[in-house]
């Protein structure tokens, strides 16, 4: 179906820069270094910069670089992390990965992200670490989430895979915890041309076994270590992901823009409207919405030529694959809630202010 305002639309970004995509590319394959290489260290060292950390280490995936920055803690079998049931299932794919048993805390209503209030009484002999998601692109609560990390001695690992550039008290997310993991998945803010995926870390040696943990567990070739992953980026997201870099924060600032008028547009309609936690600025991945006649709404924007897009229709303690953990329904209603209720609407940054009445204008009709 040819929508007048597409869910998302990858290729409207890539013509925009395809100029420069073309030549860092090209340089690229002239230097045939396709596994890590130059372009892998110059966009790290960026990247780095670019999240006021000292460290960032490129992997395959989002997931490979979480999976990893657990191991780094020593967050093994036996040990719990305490994480949120509402985001994408890799954020506990990386828990179970390490060994580690997920324990989930419910979300505060109005962020959507984990609820501070909630983790203490979660907490246990065997927690290792803490694990919140900046959900959607909008910090979780950094403040309070620390300090009770520090006070608890726990790890805070940070899932900021859909979180670049955002802040929290004037830093960058990613700065605050132990180990910070991004993903480069196409449709993130900063997104490669395939898979992609960072840590960053303020720490030289959780840094440099990173490094080893990403390449066969070696330092020296053909010397092993620990076991490691064949976790490796590809030179050519390296290439890709320097030049969207470079384009990151006027992206965010047109990301901010759109957000702001669906706001002020959709503000007197009874929709539940994103809420950014204090001292946080989000970079709205997502501009979430919610209502409980959720189904009805998202059919009739379809039907007037608006995508749109769930996350997550059901929250992970409820997910199949995780039955083993004992969770039932019920467990975290709030989280559950946002499954039943959340509308993920159309933004990114190539969208046009018309795009953006046209969405607004199709939810005020179904309401009126
Ligand atoms: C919150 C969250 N965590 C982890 C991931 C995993 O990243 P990737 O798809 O790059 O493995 C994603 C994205 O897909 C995500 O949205």
């Amino acid at each position: 179906m040819n929508l007048r305002v597409p869910y998302f639309d990858l290729t409207a970004q890539t013509r925009t820069i395809r100029p420069e995509l073309d030549v860092a590319i090209g340089r690229n394959l002239d230097r045939g270094s396709f596994c890590l290489g130059p372009d892998v260290v110059d966009f790290e060292q960026s990247f780095a910069r670019y999240c006021d950390s000292a460290h960032a280490v490129g992997f395959n995936s989002g997931t490979s670089a979480l999976h990893i920055a657990l191991l780094l803690l020593n967050v093994g079998p036996g040990d719990e992390v305490i994480t949120t049931p509402m985001s994408f299932v890799a954020t506990c794919w990386a828990i179970t990965y390490a060994g580690a048993k997920p324990v989930f805390v419910d979300v505060d209503d109005a962020t959507c992200n984990l609820d501070p209030a909630r983790i203490e009484a979660a907490i246990t002999p065997r927690t290792k670490a803490v694990m919140p998601v900046h959900l959607y692109g909008q910090p979780f609560d950094l403040g309070a989430i620390s300090e009770i990390c520090a006070r608890r001695n726990l790890a805070l690992v940070e899932d900021a895979a859909q979180a670049h550039g955002a802040t929290y008290a004037g830093r960058k997310v990613g700065s605050f915890g132990a180990v910070a993991g991004f993903s480069f998945y196409p449709g993130k803010n900063l997104g490669a041309c395939g898979e992609a995926g960072a840590l960053v870390t303020r720490d030289p040696a959780l840094a440099a076994r990173a490094r080893a943990l990403r390449e066969h567990g070696s330092t020296v070739r053909y010397y092993h270590d620990e076991i490691g992953f064949n976790y490796r980026m590809e030179g050519i997201q390296g290439a890709v992901l320097g030049v969207k870099l470079k384009h990151l924060d006027a992206w965010t600032a047109r990301r901010r823009e759109i957000a702001a008028r669906y706001t002020q547009l959709l503000t007197g309609t009874p929709l539940k409207l994103p809420r950014v936690v204090p001292r946080g600025e989000g970079v709205f991945h997502l501009y979430v919405v919610r209502h409980p006649r959720r189904d009805e709404l998202k059919k009739f924007m379809e039907a007037n030529g608006v995508g749109t897009a769930l996350h997550y229709p059901l929250p992970i303690h409820l997910q199949k694959c995780y039955a083993s953990l004992g969770y039932q329904a019920g467990d975290f209603p709030l989280a559950e809630a946002i499954g039943r209720d959340c509308l993920s609407l159309p933004i990114y940054p190539e969208m046009t202010d018309e795009q953006v009445d046209i969405a607004a204008g199709v939810i005020s009709r179904f309401f009126q």
